[in-house]
């Protein structure tokens, strides 16, 4: 299979290295690189000398013929990629937040019905062990029937980006649209639409929202969520839930020794075993993600389902952009609720 991979930066090589450790048992190749960064692009060739390297996407997308993309650009230029992609009959794995307005929503699933194409959106949580086990306990009803859950991702602030798009509202959709979307994905996943939600938030001083807090109504369920960039970006990253079930708290601690531990009612504390397919640390992509696990495994599912014929129903096209949807909605309630202080 013929990938093509656009944008070499800290997702890229994310992405890279895992298509790196896939292609040794599996028929998958890199072919073609680009990013207009040269060092970059140069540092992500070393795995693959024989691909073709170009400086701009919508070269690579001009002059190849793939099986499939990876575009792990800044987001504000996810859509046109994409749509570009799709237009040729490749195969799409695009990095959340798929995109960034309504409009771009409606572009993406319009090309995605012509085209007749799979798209795969890099909502990673999805992937997680943890947050796998999370799941399975809500749906099996392992513990009882949920009744709240906090969860926090917490950041320090993003300074990696090409040409600071991080800090750049329109560019990465804010904390909202760019960190605090995994959150929000997950719960979906997990329990549907939300009947209700409440949204807080503190803004950087250039007005940008960098803190959001948002409570949410489940059904019965109760969700808090916080996703923050902070304004120092010397703070480490964390991702921690706990999920209060009939039977037991379930709670994920991701700086922790042990980061899953299970509380049960009969004061007992059980830490899960959990099936880990990729076990690697690696720092080399610069960002706040060292562990490759969960990349690999939804790359490996897309190859798969590419590979199988199989309709991608793990986190497809059209819930990404719910996501964005969802996502879209809290960040106007997040510069409201600013503008009212
Ligand atoms: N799933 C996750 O856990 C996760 C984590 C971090 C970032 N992301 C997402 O991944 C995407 C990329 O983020 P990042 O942190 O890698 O950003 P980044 O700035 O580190 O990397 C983007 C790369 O794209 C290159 N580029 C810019 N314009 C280009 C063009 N027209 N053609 C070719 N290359 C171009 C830049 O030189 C840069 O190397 C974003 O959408 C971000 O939200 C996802």
């Amino acid at each position: 299979m013929k990938v093509g991979l656009i944008g070499c930066g800290g997702m890229g090589t994310t992405h890279n290295l895992s298509l790196k450790a896939l292609s040794s048992t599996m028929n998958v190749e890199v072919t073609a690189l680009a990013d207009c960064r040269p060092e970059f692009l140069k540092k992500a060739a070393e795995q693959w000398p024989d691909a073709k390297l170009y400086e701009t996407g919508m070269e690579l997308l001009k002059h190849e013929k793939l099986d499939s993309v990876h575009i792990c650009l800044p987001s504000y230029l996810h859509t046109e990629h994409a749509v570009a992609a799709m237009n040729k009959g490749i195969q799409v794995f695009v990095e959340k937040p798929v995109c960034l307005t309504e409009e771009e929503a409606e572009k993406l699933l319009e090309a995605k019905a012509r085209n007749q194409v799979q798209v795969m959106v890099g909502q990673v949580v999805r992937s997680f062990s943890e947050y796998r086990y999370l799941k399975e306990s809500y749906d099996t009803g392992r513990y009882g029937e949920l009744k709240s859950i906090t969860m926090q991702r917490i950041s320090g602030d993003a300074a990696w980006g090409y040409e600071d798009w991080f800090h750049q509202e329109e560019e990465s959709g804010s904390v909202v649209l760019d960190l605090h979307v995994h959150d929000l994905d997950f719960l979906r996943y997990m329990l549907g639409e939300p009947d209700s939600f409440d949204v807080r938030a503190t803004a950087f001083a250039s007005g940008m929202v960098n803190q959001i807090f948002t409570t949410y109504e489940f059904g019965k369920v109760f969700a808090v969520t916080e996703g923050i960039w902070d304004t120092s970006s010397a703070l480490p990253f964390e991702a921690s839930f706990h999920a209060c079930f009939e039977e037991a708290s379930i709670v994920f601690k991701g700086r922790n020794e042990k980061p899953l531990a299970v509380y049960k009612n009969d004061g007992t504390v059980e830490y899960p075993e959990l099936v880990r397919e990729y076990d690697v640390q690696d720092d080399s992509a610069g960002i706040n993600i060292s562990n490759l696990g969960p990349y690999y495994t939804e790359i490996k599912y897309f190859i798969q389902c590419l590979q199988e014929g199989r309709e991608i129903d793990l986190a497809p096209l059209e819930e990404g952009i719910k996501s964005v949807r969802q996502g879209l909605a809290e960040w106007k309630r997040a510069k409201e609720y600013i503008g009212r202080k």
